[in-house]
């Protein structure tokens, strides 16, 4: 699964591997850009207040928007939160993978981390080195995606080091990110929401759950976190370049540039084309969703226009990052 060498930001200057300095600067209280199956993740110690300072300065990240904790294994997990009966049976089920349960907070966990929430965002990643680096370091990490606050999450290390090059201690190379979107996010209690709908459907968690698992709307996410800003959580995961929504035929224009998902109505003239899945397959195009925003964004472009995908499974994911990238909620 996207294997490669380990790799970082500087030249080794000992026989110690890229895994070995990482895990060292997770000790030290530095912080480590590291692969998971969805997007980087920017990590550092989650019981080391001081090193979980150091995530949020280097985001730019507002203190009022809380971090997921990464653990090795559901064990690991119940350290730093209390599992109920539905979490213990979606973690049995899903992890490692992109979901994110929020629970109860144990109080080892630091306020920064949970923005002073009493929850805890947790998920065990389904990537070797980030599982690799969690078990070495001896601690679950805290790990927001590790691209500026706001802008597009980093699907490969050369993203990280483009926009937290310097932050960083050790960037782990574990090539693209698999799934390509983040983690679903989702409250399993007292009922099943969904605050971010990501790497695993709605479909599955509602068939191991054997109920509805409601998609919360702007209200509820919102209401799910402190002092909320309306524009947290509207504007995001944006290229720097206007993006704009259509339905229907792209129109010819030089300067504007395409977002298509199978490739159909495309203009006769345009900046530039990015088709997320000629086949129709929406694993696919979550995969090559961020990377190619990244590259409309560099096209020169004024404008980039885009279309939704179908709004089931991967699509609701997907369509949730294209609406937010066109600043809408
Ligand atoms: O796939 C992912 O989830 C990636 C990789 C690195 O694991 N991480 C990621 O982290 O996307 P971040 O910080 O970009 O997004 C975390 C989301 C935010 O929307 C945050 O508001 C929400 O999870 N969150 C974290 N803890 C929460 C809590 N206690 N209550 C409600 N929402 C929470
Ligand atoms: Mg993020």
């Amino acid at each position: 699964m996207n294997e490669r060498p380990t790799s970082d930001v500087r030249r080794p200057t000992s026989g110690e591997s890229g895994i070995d300095r990482a895990i060292a600067a997770i000790r030290g209280g530095a912080l480590v850009g590291m692969p998971t199956e969805t997007v980087y993740g920017l990590a550092a110690n989650a019981l080391d207040a001081d090193a979980v300072v150091r995530v949020f300065a280097a985001k730019g990240r507002p203190s009022f928007d809380p971090l997921i904790v990464h653990v090795a294994d559901a064990e690991q997990a119940w350290t730093v939160c209390v599992p109920s009966d539905r979490a213990r049976r979606l973690a049995a089920a899903f992890w490692p993978g992109p979901l994110t349960l929020i629970l109860r907070r144990r109080p080892n966990v630091p306020d920064v981390v949970t923005s002073g929430l009493d929850t805890v965002g947790v998920r065990c990643p389904d990537h070797p080195l980030a599982l690799a680096l969690i078990r070495g370091a001896g601690v679950p990490l805290a790990a927001p995606s590790a691209n500026r606050f706001g802008r597009i999450s980093p699907t490969t290390a050369a993203h990280v080091r483009e926009q937290l090059g310097d932050a960083v201690a050790v960037v782990l190379d574990g090539g693209p990110c698999r799934v390509g979107i983040e983690s679903t996010v989702l409250v399993p209690d007292p009922a099943p929401i969904i605050l971010r709908p990501g790497g695993l459907t709605r479909e599955r968690i509602a068939a191991l759950l054997g109920e509805p698992v409601a998609l919360a709307d702007a209200a509820q996410r919102l209401g799910s976190l402190p002092r909320a800003s309306p524009g947290l959580l509207a504007s995001h995961y944006a290229p720097r370049t206007p993006m704009q929504l259509i339905d229907g035929a792209f129109p010819s224009d030089d300067e504007v540039a395409v977002l298509s998902w199978r490739g159909d109505h495309l203009p006769e003239r345009s900046r530039a084309i990015e088709t997320l899945s000629a086949r129709g397959d929406l694993a696919e195009a979550a995969t090559r969703l961020f990377a190619a925003m990244r590259r409309l964004d560099a096209s020169g472009a004024r404008l980039i226009r885009a279309e939704l995908v179908p709004d089931h499974d991967l699509g609701l994911g997907i369509n949730d990052r294209l609406r937010r990238a066109a600043g809408g909620g």
